[in-house]
């Protein structure tokens, strides 16, 4: 639950224009900005969006909705996650979600002072990397500068049990367990890192969650991880993104490598928009958090047989969130290099070049692919098909799913359409644009559809709306009542914008029909607020006087004879005039 004011606050602070404008490119025409809609694929814009009312909506697919529904729809969010990152954009504090219990307020406390154990810890790590004069050399034998063991933030924690009692005196408290640093075994407590180089790692924050610690020589495992704690949830978090958000902003490219250790020696070459997983496979979250802030995600592998598995694990993942405007690429290298060994061999440019002519997605998919069967063959070729069928099926964007599927069909000798139909996809029907959901001008709006558009010039009015008169038969009479039914819910219904009014019903069943409402206020029927007020005050009106159908046939009937005795009864009770 996110208190309704902070998303009014929310929605009254971020632009619309800019949060789109991320990712799609956008063009002033008028009023509004129009761009290529990045939910389906064509080739003239139908996409709008509109900085006065904050809503985007495209007329091609009818996609339609705020600055958080975008960042869900585009970027795969889930709503608290929207919300969190439009918050961070626009440097808004998240609330708390709700009075804290005080079992809430406690774990809070204790976060918070993990945060600080972290970072006191990183601290004492560093200055123990100065006086150490063996980890400098161990350091400085693989190439790095100074200058960038300072930017990471490296360290070095000494050959000692309990090495951490220097930066905690009070060294029992249970917290450092609960942070990873400590480990409590049968009564005793010792460091979980001895005698290793430690690399933190950051959150968006820049506050210390996790460390990774590599023995200086040979020795087992070579890097040991902080485990999983509350602070730190290795599926979710990359190495170096602090250090490289610039250079991935700047350079719209993100590149994801192995280690840590490549990281920074990428950086330290100047390739800066390089990250790294941490030890683990690429997960979903990885992708989403990265397209986000790149225009461009390259994951890089070793050469070799492990290099290969983790790649292609990493396209699986890929596959559901490639979007059709943002390349994803896989770059594979020379066996017995990874990214650290090559760039000190061959420097930034050659390195570069090799992210440049790197695989894309569709590439590495469809040769792994042929390179299992054998494409000379019926047998071979049907065998491709049927491989091919789950990865196709996965892709989600449409114009890139079209491409493969049109190289697929080549590959195994069959036509397009035939293609699809092995592959189970849906027909290779041009795209035809759904009805468009611009209201003809020739076409007589019912009453009630014209007042729910009307209502979002101010939502406040439909408290106006007696309901007693809308025809309860019609899906717009229904909306209308989920809008008062939600404007009675808010402390507040005069303050309530178009914008927050769709944020107000959430998921409403009716979701499409508002979304329409709105656009056909602002697009089609282009009134000002003042006019849209006095027309709504109009059709206000006119519904107090509208004969409903019922009584006009049961009055046509009267008239004729035709009514039976039951009817009679009914027009008697309901339109004759009562007397005092
Ligand atoms: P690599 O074995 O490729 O190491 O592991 P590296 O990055 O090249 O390290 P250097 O150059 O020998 O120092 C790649 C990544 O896998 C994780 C670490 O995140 C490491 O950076 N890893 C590896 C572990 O977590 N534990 C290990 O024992 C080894
Ligand atoms: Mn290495």
């Amino acid at each position: 639950m996110i208190p309704e004011s902070f998303k009014q606050d929310l929605l009254n602070r971020v632009d619309i224009v800019d949060v789109v404008s991320r990712y799609v490119k956008l063009k002033k025409g008028g009023a509004n900005f129009t761009g290529l809609c990045p939910f389906h694929s064509e080739k003239s814009p139908s996409f709008t969006v509109s900085p006065a009312k904050q809503f985007y909506h495209c007329f091609g697919c009818g996609a339609h909705g705020n600055a958080i529904g975008f960042l869900m729809s585009y970027a795969g969010l889930g709503y608290v996650d929207a919300v969190k990152d439009l918050a961070a954009s626009a440097g808004m504090q998240m609330p708390e979600f709700r009075p804290a219990s005080p079992q809430e307020s406690a774990r809070r406390e204790r976060e918070t002072d993990l945060y600080a154990l972290m970072e006191r810890a990183l601290e004492f790590y560093r200055a123990e990397l100065k006086k150490s004069p063996r980890a400098i050399e161990y350091l400085k034998g693989r190439g790095l500068t100074g200058e960038v063991a300072a930017r990471f933030r490296i360290g070095y924690v000494p050959d000692d049990w309990q090495a951490l009692r220097g930066a905690f005196p009070e060294y029992e408290n249970k917290a450092l367990v609960e942070c990873g640093l400590v480990i409590e075994n049968e009564g005793k407590r010792y460091d979980r890192f001895r005698d290793r180089v430690m690399f933190p790692i950051l959150s968006v924050r820049g506050v210390p969650i996790g460390f990774g610690g590599r023995v200086l020589g040979a020795g087992e495992p070579k890097y040991l991880n902080s485990p999983e704690t509350p602070l730190f949830e290795k599926g979710r978090e990359v190495y170096g993104l602090v250090q490289a958000r610039d250079a991935i902003r700047a350079s719209g490219r993100a590149l994801v490598v192995e280690g840590y250790m490549d990281v920074v020696a990428l950086a330290q070459y100047g390739v800066g928009y390089a990250v790294a997983t941490l030890g683990t496979a690429t997960t979903a979250v990885h992708v989403t958090k990265l397209l986000r802030l790149a225009d461009e995600l390259v994951f890089c592998f070793d050469g070799d047989a492990a290099g290969r598995k983790a790649a292609w694990r990493a396209l699986e993942v890929s596959l559901p969130l490639a979007p059709d405007h943002k390349p994803i690429r896989f770059l594979f290298l020379p066996e017995g290099d990874d990214p650290d060994s090559y760039v000190r061999a061959h420097g930034k440019e050659a390195f570069e070049r090799l992210v440049r002519e790197a695989q894309t997605l569709s590439e590495f998919l469809l040769g792994e692919l042929r390179a299992a069967a054998d494409l000379a063959s019926p047998e071979g070729r049907s065998r491709f098909l049927s491989a091919a069928k789950p990865y196709l099926r996965q892709i989600a964007a449409a114009a890139l799913r079209l491409q493969v599927v049109k190289e697929v069909a080549v590959l195994a000798g069959v036509s397009q359409d035939e293609a699809e139909q092995i592959l189970e996809l849906r027909p290779a029907r041009p795209y035809t644009r759904p009805a468009p959901a611009k209201l003809q001008p020739s076409r007589q709006f019912a009453l009630e559809e014209r007042l729910l558009a009307l209502v979002f010039a101010k939502p406040s009015l439909a408290l106006e709306v007696d309901p007693g008169l809308l025809d309860p038969s019609l899906d717009e009479s229904k909306a209308l009542a989920e809008i008062v039914a939600a404007l009675n819910r808010t402390e507040r219904p005069d303050e309530v914008s178009d914008g927050m009014l769709i944020e107000l019903l959430g998921e409403s069943a009716h979701r499409e029909l508002l979304a329409r409402a709105q656009a056909t206020l602002w697009m089609s029927l282009k009134l000002s607020p003042e006019e849209a007020l006095g027309e709504f005050r109009d059709t206000l009106s006119k519904l107090g006087t509208r004969v409903p159908a019922e009584e006009k046939a049961l009055r046509a009937k009267i008239l004729k004879k035709s009514a039976t005795a039951e009817e009679e009864r009914i027009f008697q009770e309901r339109y004759m005039p009562k007397g005092p």
